[in-house]
């Protein structure tokens, strides 16, 4: 049974070539923008349109390929194409694949897996317009300035689509025509079938064009048509990384754009990045040069940046984040961190809380109202509420061999550059004396003091440092303070 709102027949993506321009070990098609792979842009489009099937055709580092589509849209029937090059051939093993079984009826889409910006209402419009028009091959389309390279579209008297010339097949005159084939087409499936039949690799490159199926359709006597669309981005592959980096520019303007549409304030638009995967609430500020990634989301009201950069990061609502690196951590409502400041994996920190200028924070849970204001690192432990960490603080987590906890509880009040060698647990609003190493549990309600008692071996600079700048000083203050006692900081 077909469902009430079901798309086309199937959408096929083509992902065999090999992308030899990017000068890479990682495949064309896995290189990202806007935080996905290209292929898993496409196959985002390519879903969205909701097909009943969808296949994707591969070749060149197919288990690389195979393994990161099963990850992304465990769903697509992946086919892999034999030796006989050529889009048409990619089509046919696509087509051959999933006719197994049953023979595909209706509707057949073609995208790229190397065009990231083809959204899926463009693909909903050819679609729409294929089905509406009764035709049997619909082309997306588009007039560039330069059409070097791409396949053009050929038009007759009145303006029908009579077929494709590739470049390198076109005569100089065809090479005048600006409007292009952007590989984008919706098929009806039988005609399709057919006309892959017919295609040969009598041609330049001796491969098995696609866009042979246009002329093909139309000696049949099927209607041919074209989408024209204004928006060149959408149907722009990325064929080196000098193309791969302006898709990217783009794909961010446009999702920084949308962002602001919907009520984020950005306030510097060319140095804000935002991954596609994002979620931003109305009434977010995003200051000049902020990155967010993968998971990363951000509630009403909350300031994020200057200079930061978030992955996989849950800002609560009237949060601020200042100049940080952070990922794979909770910042709670209203809580205050940066500048620079370090959070990785696991730091959960409650509302209210801080984390300040020059920590590190790991795999820590940081209770409502704590804080953690100056230079320290927090790793494997958990902090009870109203806590405040002294500056400098550090947990000695690490005994060289393995991670040990610290547990501080709430209202405790640490002593700066205490050390926390754990596991240790220090109980509800203990204290800490300035550079206590605490190796032993303290008890709730206690002050924990580790260092021995300050000694001053008086004279020792003169002594032992004669005819030093300090000695001098020291031999000056000295005079000074035993003629005029009431300045000596004793008098005060
Ligand atoms: C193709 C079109 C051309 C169009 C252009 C748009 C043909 C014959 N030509 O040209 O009209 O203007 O795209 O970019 O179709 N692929 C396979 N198997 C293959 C060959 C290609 O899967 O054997 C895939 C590639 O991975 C890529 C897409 O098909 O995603 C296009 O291949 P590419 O070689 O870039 O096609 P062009 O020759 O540029
Ligand atoms: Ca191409």
């Amino acid at each position: 049974m077909i469902p009430e709102n079901a798309g086309p027949a199937a959408v096929i993506v083509l992902a065999a070539g090999a992308g030899t321009r990017m000068k890479s070990r990682t495949p064309k098609i896995l290189h990202e923008i806007g935080g996905l792979s290209m292929v898993g842009h496409a196959l985002r489009a390519a879903r969205s349109i909701n097909p009943q099937r969808l296949a994707i055709v591969v070749r060149h580092e197919r288990d690389l390929v195979e393994g990161h589509v099963a990850a992304l849209d465990p769903q697509a029937l992946i086919v892999d194409q034999d030796d006989v090059p050529g889009t048409g051939r990619a089509v046919e093993a696509a087509l051959e694949a999933l006719d197994a079984g049953q023979a595909l009826a209706g509707t057949v889409v073609v995208t790229y897996g190397d065009v990231p910006l083809l959204s899926g209402e463009l693909l909903t419009e050819l679609v729409a317009t294929h089905e509406f028009e009764g035709n049997a091959v619909t082309v997306l389309t588009a007039v560039l300035d330069d059409a070097t390279g791409y396949g053009r579209i050929l038009r007759g008297e009145d303006g029908s689509v009579t077929g494709i010339r590739e470049h390198k097949d076109s005569s100089e005159a065809e090479k005048l025509i600006r409007e292009v084939n952007s590989g984008i087409y919706a098929f009806d499936a039988a005609v399709l079938r057919d006309a892959l039949g017919k295609v040969t690799t009598d041609n330049a490159q001796g491969e098995k064009y696609l866009t042979d199926v246009l002329g093909l359709a139309r000696e049949a006597g099927g209607r041919v048509a074209a989408v024209v669309t204004a928006d060149r981005w959408q149907v722009e592959g990325a064929n080196d990384r000098v193309q791969l980096a302006a898709l990217g520019a783009e794909l961010n303007r446009r999702t920084v754009e949308a962002w602001m549409r919907a009520g984020v304030t950005v306030v510097d638009p060319a140095t804000t990045w935002i991954d596609s995967s994002v979620t931003l609430d109305e009434d977010v500020r995003l200051l000049p040069n902020t990155q967010l990634h993968g998971a990363t989301t951000v509630a009403r009201d909350a300031v994020v940046g200057p200079d930061t950069t978030l992955t996989d990061v849950t800002v609560g609502e009237g949060a601020t984040v200042a100049r940080t690196h952070g990922s794979g951590s909770v910042i709670g409502p209203r809580a205050a961190v940066g500048p620079f400041t370090y959070l990785r994996p696991g730091t959960v920190l409650g509302e209210k809380g801080k984390v300040g200028a020059f920590y590190e924070t790991k795999n820590v849970t940081i209770g409502r109202g704590s804080k953690l204001s100056h230079l320290g690192y927090a790793g494997d432990a958990e902090i009870g509420e109203d806590t405040n960490i002294g500056c400098g603080n550090i947990t000695a987590n690490y005994d060289g061999e393995k991670k040990h906890r610290t547990v501080i509880g709430s209202g405790v009040r640490t002593g700066s550059n205490t050390v926390f060698v754990a596991p240790v647990t220090v109980g509800d609003g203990a204290y800490s004396g300035a550079g206590a190493v605490i190796r032993k549990d303290v008890p709730a309600g206690a002050l924990a003091l580790s260092v021995a008692a300050q000694r001053n071996a008086e004279g020792w600079v003169p002594a032992h440092r004669p005819g030093t700048r300090s000695a001098e000083l020291a031999q000056a203050a000295t005079n000074d303070s035993s003629s005029t006692p009431a300045s000596t900081e004793e008098g005060k």
